[in-house]
């Protein structure tokens, strides 16, 4: 790995070592999947062709993975008998994607080293593989999550925040987990890539929270593009970018935007709006120092990769939207197919 990935080993070895009860380590797979990184790095190039959005999707993956009974890939299972999926939690339905590249990247890890690289580790590696992809940090990435044999729902429903959320909900959202303000701010800095649906913003550009006006913290002439991209009574589903100076690179523009009033999400925009003075000196040192923004985002990543699973019925599931057929169904099958 790079040496980079090496500096970001000894701070992680370090934060270690002043509090943590994470078992996991960036070497993980080092002599069980030596090659675990270039092969998710492969797939991702390879759909970056055809999908320039597919990175942003996965990173959301990862986030909507840990704030729903930790990380833990319940976000990737399917609905069956037993399991109401989250992937039709309100968040998630029609709105998350990128389970097909989970799925394409599992099956090559799955030929490389059976059995061996977990769902949640690949949306973690995922996750960073796509940041750097976009022009944004790489760090080394802490490894060895277990799957889930459960999905949450409910838990879906409940901890993601939402873009019509104000800030004190958002921080409580966040500090459910020991995120910080500072997490908050630096990781909301993701949305410097990816898209939205109309459906997620359209009450701020004609009737906010019901006042019959537009947000007055809009942009004016952002407020008139927009409109046009999303019409009072046109399709919902239709897409725009989080950030329009730059839609697919990792930058710091989306705290650059917020200045101006050009955040896309009531959630973003309200880090500078609120006049919370220490979101305010966050937003301000993101936009003029990229660097500092990187470090911060890095840590926080970290940080929110490091939330436990909250279950203790794990396994390395061997297909991502499922989960193993345990030996007591085994032999149930078994008794059942040979009466
Ligand atoms: C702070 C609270 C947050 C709220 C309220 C929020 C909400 C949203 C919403 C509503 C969308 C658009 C979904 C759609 O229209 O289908 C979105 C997209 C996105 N979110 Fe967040 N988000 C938050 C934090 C985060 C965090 C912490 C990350 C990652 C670290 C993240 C990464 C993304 C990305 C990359 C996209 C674009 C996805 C794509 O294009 O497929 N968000 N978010
Ligand atoms: C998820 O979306 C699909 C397609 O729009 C819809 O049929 C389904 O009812 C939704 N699921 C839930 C739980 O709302
Ligand atoms: C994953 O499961 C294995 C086997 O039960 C266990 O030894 C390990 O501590 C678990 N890892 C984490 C991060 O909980
Ligand atoms: C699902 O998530 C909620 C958090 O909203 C939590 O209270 C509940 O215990 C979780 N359920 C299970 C079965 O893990
Ligand atoms: C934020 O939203 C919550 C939940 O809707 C509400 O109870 C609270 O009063 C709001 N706080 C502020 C400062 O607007
Ligand atoms: C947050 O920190 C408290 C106190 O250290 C700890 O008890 C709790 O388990 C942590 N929660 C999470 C989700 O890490
Ligand atoms: C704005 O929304 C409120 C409540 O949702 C509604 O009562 C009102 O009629 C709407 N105003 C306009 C101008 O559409
Ligand atoms: C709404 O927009 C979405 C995204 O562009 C598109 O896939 C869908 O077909 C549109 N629906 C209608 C009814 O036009
Ligand atoms: C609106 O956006 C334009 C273009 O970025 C900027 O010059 C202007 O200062 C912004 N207005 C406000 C009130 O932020
Ligand atoms: C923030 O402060 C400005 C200027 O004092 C004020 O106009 C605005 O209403 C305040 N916003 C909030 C959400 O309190
Ligand atoms: C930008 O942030 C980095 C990292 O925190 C710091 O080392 C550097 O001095 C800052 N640059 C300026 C111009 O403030």
């Amino acid at each position: 790995m790079s040496s980079s990935c090496f500096i970001i080993t000894a701070l992680f070895l370090v934060s270690m070592f002043m509090k943590s009860n994470s078992q996991l380590d960036p070497r993980f797979y080092d002599s069980t999947c030596p090659n675990v990184f270039n092969i998710v790095q492969q797939v991702i190039s390879q759909a970056l062709q055809t999908d320039p959005r597919i990175g942003a999707s996965l990173i959301r993956l990862h986030f909507h993975d840990c704030f729903v009974n930790g990380c833990d890939g319940s976000i990737l299972l399917d609905n069956t008998d037993t399991i109401q999926s989250e992937k039709e939690a309100l968040p998630n339905n029609n709105s998350a994607r990128g389970y097909d590249v989970v799925d394409s990247i599992k099956s090559s890890l799955e030929n490389a080293c059976p059995g061996v690289v977990s769902c949640a580790d690949i949306l973690a590696l995922a996750a960073e593989i796509s940041v750097k992809l976009a022009g944004g940090p790489s760090w080394c990435v802490p490894l060895g999550r277990n799957d889930s044999r459960t999905a949450n729902r409910t838990g879906a429903n409940n901890n993601l925040p939402g873009p019509s959320e104000n800030l004190t909900t958002l921080k409580s959202k966040f500090s459910a987990f020991n995120l910080s303000t500072t997490d908050l701010v630096a990781l909301s800095g993701a949305h410097t890539f990816g898209r939205s649906q109309c459906r997620n913003f359209i009450d701020r550009l004609y009737n906010f929270s019901g006042t019959g006006i537009p947000d007055p913290t809009l942009n004016q002439s952002y407020l008139e593009t927009l409109r046009q991209i999303c019409p009072q009574n046109g399709n919902q589903s239709v897409l725009t970018n989080l950030d329009p100076t730059t839609p697919d690179v990792f930058d710091r523009n989306y705290f650059s935007n917020l200045q101006v009033n050009r955040g896309l999400l009531q959630s973003d925009q309200e880090l500078f709006s609120s006049n919370d003075t220490e979101i305010i000196d966050l937003v301000n040192k993101f936009s003029s120092n990229q660097t500092a923004f990187f470090e911060i985002f890095i840590q926080s990543m970290i940080k929110m990769g490091n939330i436990p699973a909250t279950g203790s019925d794990l396994e390395i599931r061997l297909d991502c939207k499922k989960v193993n057929r345990d030996s007591s169904s085994e032999s149930n099958y078994v008794l059942v197919s040979s009466s």
